[in-house]
């Protein structure tokens, strides 16, 4: 089956073709089409993602990503004809709420042939609902008028799909399973009994990982997303033995829990650069916090994960989310678990599929398709920002 996914859930437009044969989990999957338009330029002006704004630029790129995707994949064929004036009003109405979508989709309608796709694939939550409700309304569009259902998918689940692909298969995990999932709104440790479960143990009581680190970067006057900057910075550090001018906190590293905090962290980032004053902070100083900073976070995501496959007799780790594209982390994860628990597969995204991509989506959409559920009905699809892993939002 050829599936077409669709993420908007934050900053990232993406749309994909992917071929799967067989069934969830064994297929053999080729990715015949993959565009990814990302919207960080947009955003940088600003310091971070406003929703609004990410629902504007999504309504504007869906189109052209579906036509280079539907390129890629050798999908898009001339074939000029008119839509009927039902066709399009019924088009004009499902996308009311995302300004010029309506007029772009109907113009690519009428100029290519319908692609031979079998499902549609869409980011219901979590993340920014406006943008969230662009690619609903987009696949809703597209389904109507291709008569091809969709299926509501989980973006966390796409992040953990997306850690263990190794570009055509998913392997056989061992189970019990435990996910870190670090993203820009996430950090949650996830336990999986067998595929298709989650539960979650543990999670940040306040900022989630990826945003201390944009946030601690917007401090040391980094542009945004500041967690690659920070990786470079304390990569630097590190090579050139800078050390931290004050020792930042490990917050709950020794707690009886698997939940996180890193507002604290953060909060001691401020108070150090407050206290040299902000324009005496020298760049060995700037140095030096990025490289504790990176080092307090690694230190409890491990810290805490490893408790979590000691509790639970673990014997497979997926690190999953855009914060797992952190070389330090990646580095840090693999030489641990190889020295203190060799026999636990450690599975991390290739870096490509690290942030939001619709590669993961298709896979998702695959795996929903192929579990007990049929696929919804086009009227039930909605955004959910809060969405919790294992669920799919449905009204
Ligand atoms: O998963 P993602 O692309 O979007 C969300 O679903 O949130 O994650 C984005 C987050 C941002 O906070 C970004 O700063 C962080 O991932 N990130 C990184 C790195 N690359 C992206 N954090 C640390 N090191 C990186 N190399
Ligand atoms: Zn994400």
């Amino acid at each position: 089956m050829r599936i077409l996914s669709i993420e908007t859930s934050c900053d990232e437009t993406a749309v994909s073709v992917v071929e799967a044969n067989g069934s969830f989990p064994h297929a053999r999957y080729t990715v015949l089409g993959n565009a990814l338009f990302s919207q960080i330029d947009i955003h940088r002006e600003y310091g971070g993602v406003f929703p609004m704004l990410a629902k504007r630029e999504h309504a504007k790129t869906l189109v052209p990503m579906l036509e280079k995707a539907l390129r890629e994949a050798n999908m898009l064929t001339p074939d000029e004809r008119t839509l009927s004036s039902a066709e399009t009003s019924t088009l004009m109405e499902m996308l009311v709420r995302e300004p010029g979508l309506g007029d772009t989709l109907i113009s690519f309608l009428e100029q290519f042939g319908e692609p031979d796709i079998d499902l549609i694939a869409v980011t219901t939550g979590p993340g920014l609902e406006p943008a969230l409700w662009v690619g609903i309304n987009f696949a809703r569009a597209l389904a109507t008028s291709w008569n091809v259902p969709v299926v509501p998918v989980n973006h966390m689940e796409g992040h953990v799909l997306s850690s263990i692909f190794d570009g055509e298969t998913l392997p056989e995990l061992a189970f019990p399973a435990i996910s870190l999932l670090i993203s820009g709104g996430h950090t949650e440790l996830v336990l999986m009994k067998e595929w298709g479960t989650f539960e979650r143990i543990g999670e940040t009581r306040d900022d989630a990982v990826g945003e201390a680190f944009d946030k601690v970067a917007r401090m040391l006057g980094l542009p945004y997303p500041g967690g690659p900057e920070i990786g470079k910075l304390a990569a630097e550090a590190r090579a050139a033995g800078i050390e931290t001018p004050v020792q930042l906190p490990r917050p709950m590293l020794d707690s009886d829990d698997f939940d996180f905090s890193f507002s604290g962290l953060k909060t001691a980032v401020r108070y150090a650069i407050e206290k040299k004053g902000a324009d005496k902070l020298t760049r060995e100083d700037r140095l030096g916090l990025a490289r504790d900073f990176e080092e307090s976070v690694t230190t409890v995501l491990l810290r805490k994960t490893m408790k979590a496959v000691e509790h639970h007799g673990a014997q497979t780790v997926i690190v999953g989310g855009g914060v797992s594209a952190n070389s330090y982390i990646r580095e840090s994860f693999v030489s641990l678990f190889r020295e203190k628990y060799p026999m636990v597969t450690v599975y991390l995204p290739p870096r490509d599929l690290s942030t939001d991509n619709s590669i993961m989506i298709a896979l998702a959409g695959h795996a929903e398709k192929d579990s007990a559920e049929a696929p919804s009905h086009l009227s039930t699809l909605a955004a959910d920002g809060n969405l919790a892993l294992g669920e799919t939002s449905e009204k």
